[in-house]
């Protein structure tokens, strides 16, 4: 059939008029096609200065608003390291006592850096991705990454570790799993966020190299290899200056010479001050203890910048790094991920971080694995055994969807072939005859698994606090020295951080450091117990023998040096941080950094300096790797370099590279971990700048950083 002229031409203009429509419903920013910048720009163009004023401020505990007129949905921000926060009433800290809101509670992250296993953070990061997503998240607090200076640090559960390179690394997989799912990161806390007495005034003194060389680096790490695309000031101060509003930290490093492109978001109720808050670098204000037209970046900013006191344009930035997270993930797409929570897969991934991250610090005669077969009765003893932790430690608490504590993993895995009875030994509140009968339990088992340890109770793992001292809590020396009196075969697991260790330690043949392990900690805990797992955690920070022995504490403990006087903090230790500091003092710790038993042995041999091949690496190091024992396992093969003759004092040894392998019984691998120029450069502050000059260089392979089996020597050239 042929259809008319004038048929066509009103085909035409209909099709027209629809184009016109289109465009007209579509905005550029709408188009999930359109490049990111470009839909930036269009959107921003379209906001009005309240709406924009809206952006950069939350309208409840844990929301920014929502701009319907431009299909700009309420974001929400959640909680935490560990797994996706219940959630809180809108104005108020409390539960909001839903029923849909329990989701998979992973191993704190002392327990994830303890797994040394990257591809593990990635795990952990993209399961607490889906479940975010699932739970309608955008933005997700976490991962935290400061650095462990003081043992006594509260929050020290929830971060990696002592030294730059291993958080930087952990950290790294972590976000990139996570915003794999159209979640953001936040990394946190933005910077120098190592204590919690008197966290939100706190002024951190510290020398420019140790800012760079050892509290920066993690950072670092998730904004240029994670791409984390949001960032959380901290509470304390930078040289006189709140860290969410620094001026050196948030636009001269962290934008300026790091090239970040995303949103800096305060602590809860960090921000301080209108003007700061405008012009040194922060985008999202979060937390204030004001309304929340009152916030510094709402009315008080729209009134400052309406009588030209402070630029409309400083505000344009802070939207754009805003609507960049935005886009970044997904908010506006049709097909952005949904997610999944409480998941058998993301089970299993809080089961191999805490199988991989518990860590076996002493193992004589080989007391473990235990062997079902012949034991008639086991005592599991202390109060961490059956108690649940994964709620604890305040912000980074999770409403576990369940949680296997050690004592119902242990009563699974032997199932009823052993009597395995249970005494509680200490109590917060003491408790007339709980040591007494813990003794007679001990003395009717064949052998005792003590699981005690600290528990996020106030001043013990917790945020808001630090501990008092480095001693195990509630009696428990005094209790586990009358335990292995009674029964010398007793196995002594201990939760929570570090903490020193007494006489007992020489008497106990067998002890473990299972942190917080998260939801399926039990099970976890019984595999290693029992053989079905074989050890591979490594430490991820020295355990100093006594507190007065670490950097922080030493010099007869000034307390300047900590917790500080007159409200600062001076880290008169610079760059001696963990095990730098043990080593280059020839101070012996009770573990040492990168310490962890294995039921198998592991030898290295023939290390190659293998010379750059043009690309990033200078050099690599290659040696071989065998399981010598007959048993499958893993090793963390650490790559220490130390430099001859600096210019400028140098630690003993920095971790520059590690590589945890699987092997086989009998089994050998080649490793190869290469180093580039910043394995081998120094900050100095007079060039301001990193520097690799030439000089010889030890490069050395091991175990722990106190157990080096090959070391070679690298020349670095002039250019
Ligand atoms: C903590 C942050 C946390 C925030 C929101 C603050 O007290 O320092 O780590 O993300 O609260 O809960």
């Amino acid at each position: 059939m042929k259809s008319s002229p004038l048929a066509g031409f009103i085909l035409v203009l209909a099709f027209a008029s629809r184009l016109n429509s289109t465009a007209a419903a579509s905005p550029i920013y709408e188009d999930a096609a359109a490049p990111l910048e470009t839909r930036v720009e269009d959107l921003l163009s379209r906001l009005t200065l309240e709406e924009k004023i809206a952006i950069v401020h939350a309208d409840s505990k844990f929301t920014t608003a929502a701009i319907p007129r431009l299909g700009m949905p309420r974001r929400w921000l959640d909680d935490g390291p560990h797994g996706v926060r219940e959630d809180i009433g809108p104005d108020t800290w409390n539960a909001a006592g839903r029923t849909d809101d329990f989701s998979t509670a992973m191993p704190a992250g002392i327990c994830l850096a303890a797994t040394w296993n990257p591809d593990l953070g990635f795990s952990e990061g993209e399961a607490i991705g889906q479940e975010a997503r699932a739970r309608g998240k955008d933005i997700m607090l976490g991962p935290g990454v400061n650095i462990l200076r003081t043992p006594l640090c509260g929050r020290n559960f929830e971060y990696l570790g002592e030294d730059p390179w291993l958080s930087g690394a952990m950290c790294t997989g972590y976000i990139r799993g996570e915003q794999s799912q159209d979640i953001s990161s936040c990394v946190k806390h933005f910077a120098l966020n190592n204590q919690e007495f008197e966290r939100g005034t706190i002024n951190v003194e510290v020398d420019e190299r140790a800012l760079r060389e050892i509290y920066l680096p993690a950072f670092q790490a998730a904004v240029q290899q994670g791409g984390v695309w949001s960032v959380m000031g901290a509470y304390n101060q930078l040289r006189g200056q709140h860290c969410c509003e620094n001026d050196y930290l948030l636009n001269k490093i962290l934008k300026e010479e790091w090239g970040f492109k995303g949103l800096v978001m305060s602590d809860w109720d960090g921000a301080h001050d209108t003007r700061e808050c405008a012009l040194n670098g922060l985008d999202l204000e979060m937390g204030t203890e004001k309304k929340y037209e009152d916030y510094y970046l709402a009315q008080p900013y729209l009134n400052l910048i309406k009588a030209g006191e402070l630029p409309a344009a400083g505000l344009d930035e802070k939207v754009r790094r805003n609507l960049r997270v935005m886009f970044a993930t997904h908010v506006f797409d049709a097909g952005r991920k949904t997610g999944s929570l409480n998941t058998a897969a993301h089970q299993a991934v809080a089961r191999r971080v805490a199988e991989e991250g518990i860590v076996l610090l002493k193992n004589e005669g080989g007391t473990l694995p235990l062997e079902v077969a012949k034991l008639k009765t086991i005592a599991v003893i202390g109060e961490n055994a059956t108690r649940l932790h994964a709620h604890g430690g305040d912000s980074s608490g999770i409403k576990a969807f369940y949680e296997i504590n050690p004592f119902a993993g242990i009563v699974s895995r032997v199932g009823k072939k052993v009597n395995v009875i249970y005494s509680e030994g200490y109590a917060k509140d003491g408790g007339a005859d709980l040591a007494e009968r813990a003794v007679a339990a001990a003395k009717a088992a064949d052998a005792v698994i003590y699981i005690g340890g600290l528990n996020h109770d106030k001043g013990f793992d917790c945020e808001g606090a630090d501990r008092k001292d480095m001693k195990l809590p509630y009696d428990q020396n005094e209790l586990i020295r009358k335990i292995v009196a009674a029964n010398p075969k007793t196995i002594v697991v201990l939760e929570g951080t570090m903490v020193e260790m007494d006489a007992w330690l020489d008497k106990v043949p067998a002890l473990v450091q299972a942190w917080y392990p998260g939801m399926e900690g039990g099970n976890a805990l019984a595999g290693v117990l029992f053989g079905d797992v074989n050890p591979s955690g490594k430490l991820p920070a020295t355990f100093p023998k006594m507190l007065a022995d670490s950097p922080a504490h030493a010099s007869g403990n000034a307390p300047g040096n900590y917790p500080g006087t007159n409200g600062t903090v001076t880290y008169a230790e610079g760059l001696l941080v963990g095990y730098r500091w043990y080593d280059t003092k020839h101070i012996e710790p009770q573990f040492p950094f990168g310490f962890g038993l294995s039921y198998t042995t592991f030898e290295y041999a023939n290390l190659k300096l293998i010379p750059g091949d043009g690309s990033n690496a200078l050099v690599t190091a290659q040696f071989d790797l065998k399981n010598t024992g007959n048993r499958a396992g893993a090793e963390v093969a650490q790559l220490y370099v130390h430099e001859q003759n600096p210019a400028l004092p140098r630690p003993e040894k920095e971790l520059k590279g590690f590589k945890k392998v699987f092997l086989q019984p009998g089994e050998t691998r080649t490793v190869a971990i290469p180093l580039n120029r910043g394995a081998f450069s120094y900050y100095d502050p007079a060039r301001k700048s990193w520097v690799a000059q030439p000089d010889v260089f030890e490069i050395e392979a091991g175990s722990s950083a106190g157990d080096i089996r090959l070391h070679d020597q690298f020349t670095l050239a002039g250019k």
